[in-house]
């Protein structure tokens, strides 16, 4: 695999899809014991999450139902901080088991944010399944329930992550290469 770049900024390969794929299944067996018999409602967090929840959605052998949220937090490299609802919910939510799919849990104001307003909701159980979690990052007392890959405060691109809006149909994840390595070629 090779390097890529966006915007001047060089990227190195750093979870194949190969790994990505055994991950979500290992997390669809653990979803689907825990789920058995209560057709849970996944909630794909728009627009990082589309990829994440299309595979792990289509591998959950279980009656299941998804509805899509969009927020916004990011510009570029960096947080905002402010939580921006693009497109809200519609579905009742009361008493059901609901399970989150988030792209990334980084500062967790995005994913802390969507609980406040979910509980609000009246569900029975809100689980959050995200596939990355920068754990050195986190500045909100949030506790994802499924993991895939617990990866350094650095920022990454691919499988449905973006810089700006690129590199989000990269089917392998990949990682900012430190600056003092960057090559000036672009
Ligand atoms: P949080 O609110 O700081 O936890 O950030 C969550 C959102 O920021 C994610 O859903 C992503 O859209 C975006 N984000 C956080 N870290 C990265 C990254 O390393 N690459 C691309 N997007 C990121
Ligand atoms: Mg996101």
């Amino acid at each position: 695999m090779k390097e890529v770049t966006y915007q001047g900024l060089t990227f190195e390969p750093y979870i194949t899809k190969e790994d990505i794929e055994k991950r979500v299944n290992e997390i669809a067996r653990q979803i689907e014991s825990e789920f058995d018999g209560s057709t849970p409602l996944f909630i794909c967090v728009l627009s990082g999450a589309f990829p994440f929840a299309s595979d792990l959605f289509r591998s959950i052998n279980l009656d299941a139902e998804i509805s899509f949220v969009k927020l916004k937090s990011y510009e570029g490299t960096g947080t905002t901080g402010n939580v921006k609802q693009m497109i809200g919910l519609t579905d009742d939510l009361t008493n059901r088991n609901v399970i989150i799919i988030e792209d990334i849990i980084d500062t967790g104001n995005t994913i802390h944010s969507l609980l406040e307003d979910l509980k609000k909701k009246n569900p029975s159980k809100i689980k959050v399944a995200t596939l990355l979690f920068k754990p050195d990052a986190l500045k909100k007392p949030v506790k994802p329930d499924y993991v895939g890959f617990e990866i350094p405060n650095k920022f990454i691109v691919g499988y449905g992550l973006d810089l700006d809006g690129l590199a989000r149909n990269l089917p392998d994840i990949y990682i900012l290469k430190d600056q003092n390595n960057q090559n000036s070629k672009s």
